[in-house]
């Protein structure tokens, strides 16, 4: 057996070459300081790369090809796949900012639709931007009458994130012009754009429908974005549903919060797929399958079914905090922790008192904001989850709301979906922009066994 060799290297980065200023503009994000790395006796320049908001990157491009060497990364917290314009995280400080803006003036001052054409055209559309970009929303919400069979091939109580991802990729067998279009050919992005960000709405309520054995809902031109939605989940075919405003705005809330969230695993998913330049529906759809763990966009289902376990059980939390802190238990304390985020998801702040607000306007009590609330004391003030950094996230409380308003346990993962679409499209457009995109190809180190030869099946023992 061949043993793994570590052989000892090093980067060491000359201050000097320091370009002295990092204005915020296209120029600086390439301006270069250089990394040395030293390898088997020989030292190898790499080039770096610093971002606007001063994120800083050695480019490995070239590594195998001048070393042999390739970096290696285990999923992937050390690499940058890509320049992007979209979002910016601090993981260190809570911040996050769509186009440079704060992901708290959003929530209190913007729209779900406002905020995705910020995020897929990277500025706040203008009245008439605005006006254009709903009304295409509008036309294009419907799906084609032939997609409901699909829909009735699946089996009462199939997953609604199955279907979700199904039913996107197969909208695009029913649009023959999505599947002739490729990048640079006229002006369609803006109208599959829509399509998708409206069709998915109505697929993902079709889904739940169906999921329940329910009749099919259509939407009303009438309704905008998410009243839209929740008319499609819950409206009966002669009877509306009462739509209340401060559920539509905590509806949206949720949506808007999840608009994008840099390279995640699902929308990392998204620009895989996308490289390889496959359309923006089976992009969209990849990227579905992605966010549905528990460990991503599943979260928010999981932490409202660990909350319930807890509740069921008569535990005050205390039990269940100790298993998630033993390795061997097998439990996480869901809604908990983050590969960037060392500090409060700020997206779980707004979350919380969104909450708190809902829960008083519609005069619910839920055990379970109370025992989550306890969780999250605890956990603020305990060494495991203080030494490792483990804050709130997005998932924490966003499901207390869904609960609140009526959407069901399984739908949780199909509103992330939702709302993450604008992030998935914008992540698409910028590949496809980029003339220097090149398919996505990650190298492994091989472990396996050496040269073998066949061995017919008489002769194996
Ligand atoms: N409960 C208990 N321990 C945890 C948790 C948790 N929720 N999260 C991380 N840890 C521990 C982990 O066991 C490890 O401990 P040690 O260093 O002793 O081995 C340490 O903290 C670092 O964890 P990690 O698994 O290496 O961290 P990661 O960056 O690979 O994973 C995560 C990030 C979000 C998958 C993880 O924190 C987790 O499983 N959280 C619960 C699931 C969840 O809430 N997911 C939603 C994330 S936010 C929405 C989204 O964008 O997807």
């Amino acid at each position: 057996m061949r043993e793994l060799c570590f052989l000892a290297c090093q980067i060491s980065l000359r201050p000097g070459d320091f370009a002295a200023t990092f204005a915020a503009n296209e120029a600086s994000m390439h301006m270069n300081n250089t990394a040395q790395l030293e390898l088997d006796g020989r030292a190898f320049p790499l080039p770096t790369t610093i971002g606007t908001e001063g994120e800083k990157a050695i480019d490995v491009s070239a590594l195998r090809n001048n070393t042999g060497y390739i970096t290696l990364d285990d999923g992937y917290a050390n690499t940058g796949s890509c320049l992007s314009r979209i979002t910016f995280i601090d993981g260190e400080q809570g911040i996050l900012r769509y186009r440079g803006i704060p992901i708290e003036e959003l929530a209190e001052r913007s729209t779900f639709i406002e905020t995705a054409f910020l995020v897929i055209y990277g500025h706040l559309p203008t009245r008439a931007e605005l006006r254009h970009f709903s009304d295409l929303l509008t036309e294009n919400q419907y799906l084609h009458e032939d997609m409901k069979y699909h829909f009735q091939g699946f089996p009462t109580g199939a997953h609604p994130m199955a279907m979700l991802s199904a039913m996107i990729n197969a909208a695009s067998c029913f649009d023959e012009g999505l599947m002739h279009w490729h990048w640079g050919m006229g002006r369609e992005f803006e109208v599959y754009a829509a399509r998708l960000i409206s069709q998915v709405r109505t697929i993902a309520a079709f889904s739940y429908r169906k999921s329940r054995g329910l009749p099919l809902i259509y939407p009303k031109k009438a309704y905008k974005y998410t009243a839209n939605f929740l008319h499609m989940m819950f409206s009966c075919p002669y009877e509306d549903y009462d739509l209340k405003p401060e559920v539509v705005r905590a509806l949206d809330l949720i949506f808007l919060l999840h608009a994008d969230h840099e390279q995640n695993c699902s929308t990392a998913t998204v620009r895989m797929v996308a490289s390889s330049q496959a359309n923006l529906f089976a992009s969209a759809s990849a990227g579905v399958c992605a966010l549905w763990g528990p460990l991503h966009g599943g979260a928010n289902q999981a932490v409202v079914e660990m909350l319930q376990q807890i509740h069921r059980d008569g535990d005050d939390g205390s039990k269940f905090m100790a298993a998630t802190k033993d390795k061997h238990s097998g439990k996480r304390l869901m809604g908990f922790g983050h590969r960037i985020y060392k500090n409060y998801d700020p997206r779980a702040k707004i979350i919380k008192q969104a909450c708190d607000d809902i829960l008083k306007t519609l005069h619910i009590a839920d055990p379970l904001l109370e025992i989550a609330k306890k969780l999250e004391e605890a956990a603020l003030h305990d060494s495991y989850f203080v030494e490792r950094k483990l804050y709130p996230n997005v998932d924490f409380y966003s499901g207390i709301i869904m609960r609140a308003i009526g959407i069901p346990l399984e739908m949780f993962p199909v509103i992330f979906a939702i709302g993450r679409m604008p992030g998935w499209i914008a992540n698409y457009r910028e590949i496809m922009e980029d003339q220097k995109s090149r398919i996505y190809r990650p190298r492994q180190v091989y472990m396996g066994p050496t040269l073998n030869h066949f061995v017919p099946i008489e002769e194996r023992t």
